[in-house]
């Protein structure tokens, strides 16, 4: 499998590899959504086999349900648990104060409802997704349908008062048709370059009517998981105000990061 895998996919399987550590029976798991995601959700499935792991997940798409599932993992609803104790999910971008954009693989809603229900939310990400300024991944927003074109105009002129860099907006298309959500919704993507002021912006986008959230998660993430083509970790905890550099200790992990780099 190692010979296959590009640098990017090794960054991923290390911070993935990684998080799962943070995982123990008897937690109630919150399973994000994206590629990065799919190593976590494979990782714990390998634990649940392999190490008697016993945990209770509640995914945030359909298509981490279907990965969860054929791993063999208990998957359960936010209902029937009610709360979480953990939630890992990858990101677009984060900063320094673990200030995030999600939303690139489209679900956002249930990923932030998912961590705003959980003790504690652990991003995982490579080394790319760390920028000074969020805003260069275009903000995925999700809309319903209904008058769409409308949120879409009043998102506009809100975006005239905001401190950012572009203001382009565009529905997200998928094989030629607007791209639909686990929820049945829309998503607009909002080129802004760079977002001077990411919480009165989040703030002021969850007014408009028809938008149903923001890709911006602020004050939500609790740590982040940096992996390294390499095998390098980065360890960054917002409370503790610590960043922790480590190696991803794996046995045949040394052919696994021969011939990489970031
Ligand atoms: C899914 O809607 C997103 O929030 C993802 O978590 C984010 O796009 C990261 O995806 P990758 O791990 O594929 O980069």
């Amino acid at each position: 499998m190692s010979d296959e895998m590009t640098a990017a996919d090794k960054a991923k399987f290390v911070t993935a590899h990684r998080a799962a550590d943070f995982v123990h029976s008897g937690m109630r798991v919150g399973l994000g959504t994206g590629s990065t995601a799919a190593f976590l959700v494979r990782r714990l499935g390998q634990m649940v086999r392999d190490d008697n792991l016993q945990i209770r997940c509640v995914p945030t798409s359909t298509r981490t349900a279907e990965l969860a599932r054929a791993e063999g993992m208990d998957v359960v609803t936010l209902e029937q648990v009610g709360w979480l104790d953990l939630t890992i999910d990858g990101a677009d971008e984060f900063d320094d104060d673990l200030n995030l954009i999600k939303g690139g693989g489209g679900a956002l809603l249930q990923e932030k409802i998912v961590a705003m229900a959980s003790d504690r939310m652990v991003v995982i990400a490579d080394a790319a997704k760390h920028v000074e300024t969020l805003g260069a991944f275009p903000l995925p927003v999700e809309v319903i349908p209904f008058g769409w074109q409308t949120t879409q105009k009043l998102i506009e002129d809100l975006l005239v008062s905001m401190d950012v860099d572009g203001r382009s907006t565009a529905l997200r298309m998928a094989g030629g048709v607007p791209f639909v959500t686990d929820e049945g919704n829309h998503i607009l993507d909002l080129d802004l370059g760079r977002i001077g002021d990411a919480r009165q912006l989040a703030l002021a986008l969850n007014r408009i009517p028809g938008l149903v959230e923001n890709g911006l998660f602020i004050d939500i993430c609790d740590q982040v998981v940096v992996g390294h083509s390499d095998g390098r970790l980065e360890l960054r905890d917002i409370a503790k105000g610590t960043i922790i550099q480590e190696r991803l200790d794996l046995p045949g992990a040394d052919n696994l990061f021969t011939d990489v780099a970031d």
